[in-house]
């Protein structure tokens, strides 16, 4: 039997930070949760050994993007690799995966994207930071195909 926090079945994002020359980076990341109505309000758990955490105590805009089951190749590179030692901007952009979307460079193919605002951060006895953010702009694109946690193990990325 899976452990408690594998059997549940929550959706894989992506969220875009910038360093200190607005160079992007991209995570894998599932602890994402709305925990207010109004205003809408997004927590998100950040290791604190990630570029992305770094990224954060730099800039505080970011954008999160709710994946499709098209991003299954790429999660490794995103979620197994860090923006310390792979140039993940780069690599993207060999690809050709990004678009344009008010004024960031984000995934082609996505289901929703939101452009967040850092609020506050707290600091729990763990080995990531929870942060708290605002919403300043959203757009559905598909709500068919989110990408979840089951299908990366159907496709033996995780576990
Ligand atoms: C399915 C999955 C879920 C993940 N969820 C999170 C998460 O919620 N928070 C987090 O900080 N890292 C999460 N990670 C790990 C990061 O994506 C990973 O550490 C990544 O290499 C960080 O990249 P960076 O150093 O470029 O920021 C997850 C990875 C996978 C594969």
């Amino acid at each position: 039997m899976k452990r408690p926090w594998n059997i549940v079945n929550p959706a894989v994002y992506s969220l875009i930070s910038y360093d200190e020359n607005d160079i992007l980076n991209m995570n894998i990341c599932s602890y994402v949760s709305a925990v207010s109505l109004k205003p809408k309000l997004y927590l998100i758990a950040i290791d604190y050994s990630t570029k992305t955490y770094k990224n954060l105590k730099q800039n505080s805009v970011v954008v999160l993007q709710l994946l499709s089951k098209s991003h299954l190749k790429i999660i490794r590179k995103l979620g197994k690799l860090s923006g310390y030692s792979y140039n993940k901007e780069k690599y993207l952009k060999s690809k050709g995966i990004l678009n344009d979307w008010e004024k960031h460079l984000v995934l082609k193919n996505v289901c929703a994207l939101l452009e967040l605002k850092k609020m506050s951060e707290i600091n729990i006895d763990g080995d990531h930071a929870i942060f708290t953010f605002s919403v300043s702009k959203f757009k559905t694109l598909s709500e068919d195909s989110v990408l979840t946690f089951k299908d990366l193990i159907d496709n033996k990325i995780i576990l």
